[in-house]
């Protein structure tokens, strides 16, 4: 389902970082991100099974993501520091969510976590969403064993709107986890 209304900007800057559409350049980045943090991603990102990940499949992913970023079918970030030295993490707008909804989805390389990473980004998702998109929701869909995670909308102030049972997809051999759903609809966006 490709997004109907305005794309993201390719480019947002916060104040530590930048987040901004791939380019398959970055790369040597992602790979060296998501290889030192094999065992961070593992316990709730299936895909990270497929880790270590060389550079031509980084860079062949990115140019996936550059392509589906530029038919609105999902907006794929790098969340990059300030100086675009180093990738601290991913993040995205993924239209997966029904009419009017877009997703946000996060992860951050261990040696960045814990420092309001993934909350930075999130609060400036959240805003591309409703200013430039014009969503009339954003929700974020979490497995309620991820501590870490929930704490990201919670600080956000997203309310928590339900939990559904067997929703999430996981690893093949696994059943589907549960989800708890955070959904900040546009009236209750303050603009933070
Ligand atoms: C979940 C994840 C993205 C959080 O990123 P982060 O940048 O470390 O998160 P933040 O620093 O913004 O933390 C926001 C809040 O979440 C909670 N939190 C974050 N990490 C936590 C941890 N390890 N244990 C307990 N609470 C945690 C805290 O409430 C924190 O606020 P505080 O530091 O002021 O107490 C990161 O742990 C990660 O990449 N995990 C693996 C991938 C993943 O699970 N992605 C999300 C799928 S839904």
């Amino acid at each position: 389902m490709a997004w109907e209304g305005p794309p993201p900007p390719y480019r947002i800057e916060t104040e530590r970082l930048v987040l901004r559409c791939y380019s398959p350049d970055d790369a040597q980045l992602l790979s060296d991100a998501l290889n030192s943090s094999v065992d961070h991603l593992k316990p709730f990102m299936p895909w990270a099974d497929e880790l270590p990940q060389s550079v031509d499949d980084s860079r062949a992913l990115l140019r996936r993501f550059r392509a589906a970023f530029d038919t609105n079918e999902q907006f794929v970030y790098g969340m990059f520091a300030a100086d675009e030295s180093e990738l601290l993490g991913g993040c995205g707008l993924h239209p997966r969510v029904g009419a009017g909804g877009l997703e946000i989805g996060y992860w951050v390389r261990a040696s960045a976590a814990r420092q309001g990473i993934a909350t930075e980004a999130t609060r400036a998702l959240t805003r591309a969403g409703f200013e430039v998109c014009g969503a009339d929701r954003i929700e974020i869909r979490i497995d309620p064993a991820n501590v870490a995670s929930l704490g990201v909308p919670q600080k956000l102030g997203f309310p928590e709107e339900v939990r559904l049972r067997r929703r999430l997809p996981g690893r093949p051999d696994e059943p589907l986890r549960d989800a708890v759903v955070f959904t900040l609809f546009s009236e209750d966006f303050k603009g933070a």
